[in-house]
């Protein structure tokens, strides 16, 4: 019955019709490829994320500190719910930061967030990435994990180098699917992977991008700063339950007729590995790329 269910190209056209039938709503209009939730539906595991990557982001945003200007002009793109753009106008107190994000709800809670510390240089505006504008603006252009859920990274990564001033830097970071990773091997974890496979497809997104991003740079004449490679802590139970709540928060937006019942045995199951003691499993490592951009 479960083999059943991952006839994906079956589940490949009614994915294209769930594009079809969904309501237009403006102001969440990323969702077409974004299909976790946002607002304070998916809080919590952009918590999780930042639980599992943020230190990451923190010790790579104070590596660069040095190599801002003092009232540096920030833009960060896909913000979320504002965690890191609070945490960078806190690190750099005289820095002024625009944080865009598609969706509505998601500013929504980073301006509360961003008043609640009493954060002022900060401002978060409902935009697409796929529409930015900037030139030659800013001494920092910064996106995790955005780039994954665009379906042309390399044009959104074009207009952010285009929004940096000559020799400012632009930071991604983001997720491969190719070092997604399990241990011991598990038939339920080995089918949710196959899903994120078939769904990045449907989407036409491409969820291995982190280790592209560096030919996608230099493509574009950025100079490389950095590239590194950071694993999660894969025995943290928040770390190992990622995939299980991607995939919850991902199930409204998988096609009506779309068999539930059996992704719920699935999701059931996969709940239950990431709970055993000696699984080890994570969505991804995190990849670092920094890049600067030339000065002509
Ligand atoms: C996985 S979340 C990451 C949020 C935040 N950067 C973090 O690391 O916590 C991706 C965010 O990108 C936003 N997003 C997706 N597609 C977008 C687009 N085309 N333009 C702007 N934001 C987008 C989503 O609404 C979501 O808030």
């Amino acid at each position: 019955m479960l083999l059943k269910l991952y006839n994906w190209s079956l589940v490949g056209c009614l994915l294209i019709f769930s594009n079809l039938l969904s309501p237009a709503n403006c102001a969440e209009k990323a969702a077409d490829t974004y299909l976790l939730a946002t607002g304070r539906a998916g809080e919590t595991r952009l918590a999780l994320i930042d639980e599992a990557y943020g230190h990451f982001s923190r010790s790579l945003l104070e590596s660069l500190h040095s190599s801002l200007p003092e009232n540096a002009q920030i833009l960060s793109i896909g913000c979320g719910t504002g965690t890191i753009e609070c945490q960078m106008a806190q690190y750099w107190p005289n820095a002024y930061i625009k944080a865009i994000d598609s969706s509505q709800a998601q500013i929504d809670i980073s301006r509360d967030k961003a008043a609640s510390l009493g954060l002022k240089k900060i401002t978060f505006i409902f935009q697409d990435a796929n529409d930015l504008i900037y030139e030659n603006s800013f001494d920092l252009v910064y996106a995790r994990l955005l780039l994954i859920h665009v379906q042309d990274p390399v044009s959104v990564l074009k207009r952010m180098e285009r929004a940096a001033k000559p020799g400012a830097l632009i930071i991604c970071e983001e997720i491969s699917s190719s070092s997604f990773h399990c241990e011991p091997p598990n038939e339920f974890y080995a089918k949710a992977f196959q899903l994120t496979q078939e769904i990045a497809q449907e989407k036409k997104v491409d969820y291995d991008i982190g280790v592209k991003l560096p030919g996608y740079m230099a493509d574009l004449g950025l100079t490389l700063v950095r590239f590194s490679r950071q694993e999660p802590d894969r025995a943290n139970l928040n770390v190992k339950k990622q995939l299980f709540l991607s995939l919850t928060e991902a199930k409204p937006k998988l096609p009506a007729n779309f068999d539930g019942q059996s992704l719920d045995t699935l999701l059931g199951e996969l709940e239950k590995f990431a709970d055993q003691d000696n699984s080890r499993i994570s969505m991804s490592d995190l990849f670092q790329v920094v890049g600067r951009k030339t000065v002509k």
